[in-house]
């Protein structure tokens, strides 16, 4: 059944009543007592940080998305920072990345002193394009790039066949930020040990939180051993083995930092990957449910899904079709928000940022990340959403898209609804 109007309806930002009287959030966790619970037992517990639910977590995880071995991190960030620091990134050193992604996949690069290199996605799945990505390698030495670093962008896995395969070619590692797609699977296997290194966040709107935290799950023995020590200032011991094993003397072997997990929060992510299994059936769930209803708006470039590839759906992010709206993204966002519907915008392209547009002497555009930005809105998803909530989008959207449709331009425009159209034309 439908939840789209199929006429023009006065909208909220225009004085008319939203859709919904309370704002729905773009994102939020969901934690039941079973998790309070095994939060509040490690607070009883000999070891706050650095005890045994750390290995347990680890190991648990690692298994799920099956991979070797899984070393956690204060967050998905730091996470990103210990891949970048294990595939020997550093000055003089390049990885080539996506534009199309939230700025801390470029950052780990420059916290080693390399430079991120950007090349262009492709056009149905806004990941790293290999044909963009192969053009940059061949105009380089091979030498001077140590790592690709893709991004499932939404959840969505990267080409990580054909991006492995040219990391192999060019002695670089592959780096997979799944930051958006935890259970994601890629011809039959979950991201996790596919690529060299695989990197995930457990931000409170990801599929399952820590409240911050993040893991680097490998295949490979000795990328875990740096990984582990990186986290721990590059000491050689932690400090359980030490007290457990009798022994004082430790050496610090490399340069690392502080960016261990604390075991509350590795208890509280044990306890949610019970229900990450049944949490990424909802997404998919309430994904299925908007690719339904937006095939029938003809305004909405709805989310690719390739071939041998099954998505996390961190985001369920739709394109306007901006062509057949009378005005840009900027105002239906607001409209949309107006209705009491929590949308976001993922991303703008990284080299846009004003820190990368000073510190990057490269003006070379990346028109497909350009373009989609233009057009992206992020539509509310989390898997507590109840059935109507993902009723409420629909609708919303549908009304927003439909009102502004440019048909429907001059003919019913509100009082004092046409400067307002005049300038949201003019904004993005
Ligand atoms: C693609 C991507 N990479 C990296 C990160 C950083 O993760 P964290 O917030 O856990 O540091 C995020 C966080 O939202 C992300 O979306």
């Amino acid at each position: 059944m439908s939840a789209l109007p199929t006429k023009p309806e006065k909208l909220a930002i225009h004085g008319g009543t939203p859709v919904r009287e309370k704002l729905l959030p773009y994102g939020r966790q969901s934690l039941d007592e079973a998790d309070v619970q095994a939060v509040v037992e490690v607070l009883k517990s000999d070891w706050l940080t650095t005890g045994p639910k750390i290995g347990e977590f680890e190991e648990r995880f690692a298994t799920w998305v099956g991979a070797r071995h899984a070393v956690s991190f204060s967050s998905g960030t730091a996470a990103l920072h210990g891949a970048a620091f294990a595939a020997g990134l550093g000055p003089g050193d390049e990885a080539i990345t996506t534009p199309m992604t939230f700025c801390a996949t470029a950052n780990c690069v420059l916290y080693q002193g390399a430079t991120p290199v950007f090349a262009d996605v492709s056009p149905d799945t806004l990941n790293l394009d290999p044909g963009e990505v192969a053009r940059k390698l061949s105009a380089r030495t091979s030498s001077s790039t140590k790592a690709i670093i893709a991004v499932d962008y939404a959840g969505h896995p990267a080409a990580l066949d054909e991006l492995g395969e040219l990391a192999k070619t060019h002695g670089a590692l592959l780096i997979e930020d799944a930051c958006h797609a935890l259970g994601a699977e890629y011809l039959g296997k979950r991201v996790g040990g596919i690529a060299d290194m695989t990197v995930f966040s457990f931000h409170p709107v990801k599929h399952l939180t820590t409240g911050e935290g993040g893991m680097v799950a490998t295949n490979d023995a000795r990328l875990a051993e740096t990984l582990r020590r990186f986290r721990n200032h590059g000491i050689s011991s932690e400090a359980r083995q030490r007290q457990e094993s009798g022994q004082w003397f430790y050496e610090m072997v490399l340069l690392g930092f502080n960016y261990r997990l604390t075991d509350i929060a590795c208890a509280l992510g044990l306890s949610q990957l019970d229900k990450l299994a049944a949490n990424l059936a909802r997404r998919r769930e309430i994904a299925a449910r908007y690719t339904e209803a937006f095939r029938d708006l003809p305004a909405i470039l709805i989310p690719t899904v390739r071939d041998g590839v099954d998505p996390a759906w961190h985001l369920y992010a739709v394109r306007l079709k901006l062509e057949m709206l009378a005005v840009g993204r900027g105002e239906v966002f607001r409209a949309l928000r107006a209705e009491n519907i929590g949308v976001n915008v993922h991303y703008i392209p990284v080299h846009q940022h004003p820190y990368y547009r000073e510190r990057l002497r490269s003006k070379e555009s990346y028109p497909v990340a350009e373009d989609a930005y233009e057009r992206l809105i992020s539509l509310p998803m989390f898997h507590a959403m109840t059935a109507q909530d993902v009723e409420d989008v629909i609708r919303a959207l549908g009304k927003v898209v439909t009102r502004f449709d440019r048909k429907y331009q001059g003919k019913y425009e509100e009082k004092g609804e046409r400067s307002h159209l005049l300038e949201s034309r003019q904004s993005k």
